[in-house]
């Protein structure tokens, strides 16, 4: 598979407008395939990620058209998906698997749903017990890995604490949910990115949320939409980071998907010191967007643990990989979920960030990165384990080193930006 070399140095400048939100184009996509009629995705995301959603709701017999990036859905209506002819395949995506089988569990048959190497390594129990408990037969592969067989039918509603914050589980719960008998509901002990109960309440279902409660009636007549995805925070922030570790860098991004429960880590960047501001917000049906301008800055660094660490838990490798470049480092606690990512990211970026010169420690939950190191980072061969999040952290910091770095399996970017390589090279005038 491809490598790609960064050579380093140089200055961002310009403006962008990014992919569609990666998490919303996937529960856009799924409730479109629920509701009746035509649902109309603008600005859909090109991550792969997404397209696996599109391809597994193929396979449920609906369909779908997509020019660029506008997707149009021909809703099934609640009961019409159809018994697919083989194994739907989620590839590399969490999002997928886990909030399919929230819809599976409620169908009138069994599907078997499976994914790479990496997905087949991740836990699935978090969402085989809730769905168990709920009715369906769930049987998992090795270790309750995928591939998962899932035998739906018909399901009582429950009420469920989940035992790690996650909103892949709570939305698996949440779509079992419109196909359950009486109210379900999700208790949340850390709020997670909330989408779901936004995205079901644009197409007609009834979700009440209140402090960390989250509630959702059965059997609603969903109706198709017409929606924009709002540009994906969590792919802005390596363009964010790319500004913050270059010297004279500014950037002005459009249309980011600003909701709060994703946006803490632009609050983290302003708080340690960087020039990030908002100086336009919209909204996009329930979704909230805006203009953010940054521009090169010292960063102070500092500690995330706690709900924080929750809530900007796709950010943490950029935010760790900016460490050498800050005046007290980074360092990250209560972060154990990063060891069943798409990686174990604790583990592969401390190696790749070390390979480049950092002085790094890693936790069981987390990891520091001395700051004010960004002197002693070299060029060095890393290699990311296919973690598309990790080959862009590790892309942006080799921005900052001597030397040239080779990333192995680069294009594991395409995983959630696939024009990650070109832009960042248009932005600093290499293209
Ligand atoms: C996601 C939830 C998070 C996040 C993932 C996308 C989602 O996963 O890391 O990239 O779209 O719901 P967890 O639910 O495992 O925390």
């Amino acid at each position: 598979m491809g490598k790609r070399t960064i050579s380093p140095g140089g200055s961002i400048s310009g403006q962008v407008e990014l992919p569609g939100d990666k998490s919303i184009s996937h529960r856009y996509a799924i409730l479109g395939a629920l509701a009746e009629g035509t649902t109309e995705i603008s600005n859909y995301a090109s991550a792969a990620d997404c397209q696996s959603t599109l391809e597994c709701l193929r396979q449920l017999g609906v369909t779908i058209e997509k020019r660029d990036s506008v997707v149009r859905i021909l809703g099934r209506g609640l009961g019409g998906l159809e018994s697919p002819r083989r194994t739907l395949d989620a590839e590399n995506s969490g999002t997928t698997i886990r909030m399919l089988a929230g819809v599976l569990a409620g169908q009138p048959f069994s599907t078997t749903i499976t994914g790479d190497d990496s997905l087949r390594r991740r836990p699935m129990r978090r969402i085989m017990d809730p769905l168990r408990q709920m009715g369906a037969e769930i049987r998992g592969g090795p270790g309750d890995c995928a591939p998962l067989e899932i035998r739906g039918g018909k399901l009582q509603a429950i009420e469920y604490t989940p035992p790690v914050p996650s909103a892949q589980v709570k939305s698996a719960i949440l779509l079992a949910g419109l196909y359950a008998e009486g109210i379900t509901t999700v208790r949340e002990s850390v709020s997670t990115r909330d989408h779901t109960e936004l995205a079901l309440r644009e197409f007609g279902a009834q979700v009440d949320c209140s402090r960390g409660v989250v509630r959702i009636h059965p059997r609603p007549k969903l109706a198709a939409c017409k929606l924009v995805v709002p540009g994906d925070v969590s792919t802005a922030m390596f363009l964010i980071g790319a500004t913050l570790i270059l010297p004279g860098s500014s950037l002005l991004l459009h249309d980011v998907g600003l909701n709060p429960t994703r946006a803490r880590v632009l609050d983290f960047l302003v708080s340690s010191g960087a020039a990030i501001r908002v100086p336009a917000l919209h909204s996009r049906a329930s979704e909230l967007t805006g203009t953010v301008s940054v521009a090169h800055r010292p960063l102070e660094g500092g500690t995330i643990s706690g709900a924080e660490a929750a809530e900007m838990i796709d950010e943490l490798p950029m935010l760790a990989a900016l460490g050498p470049f800050t005046e007290k480092g980074i360092e990250i606690h209560d972060a154990k979920e990063l060891r069943v990512k798409e990686s174990d990211r604790i583990a592969v970026l401390s190696e790749g960030l070390r390979q480049m010169g950092a002085r790094v420690e890693e936790f069981p939950d987390g990891v520091r990165v001395e700051g004010r190191s960004a002197g002693k980072l070299r060029g060095a061969k890393v290699d990311p384990r296919g973690d598309h999040r990790i080959a862009m952290a590790l892309a942006v910091a080799a921005l900052g080193a001597q030397g040239d770095t080779t990333i192995a399996d680069a294009e594991c970017v395409a995983v959630s930006f696939p024009g990650f390589f070109s832009t960042l090279e248009r932005l600093r005038g290499v293209a």
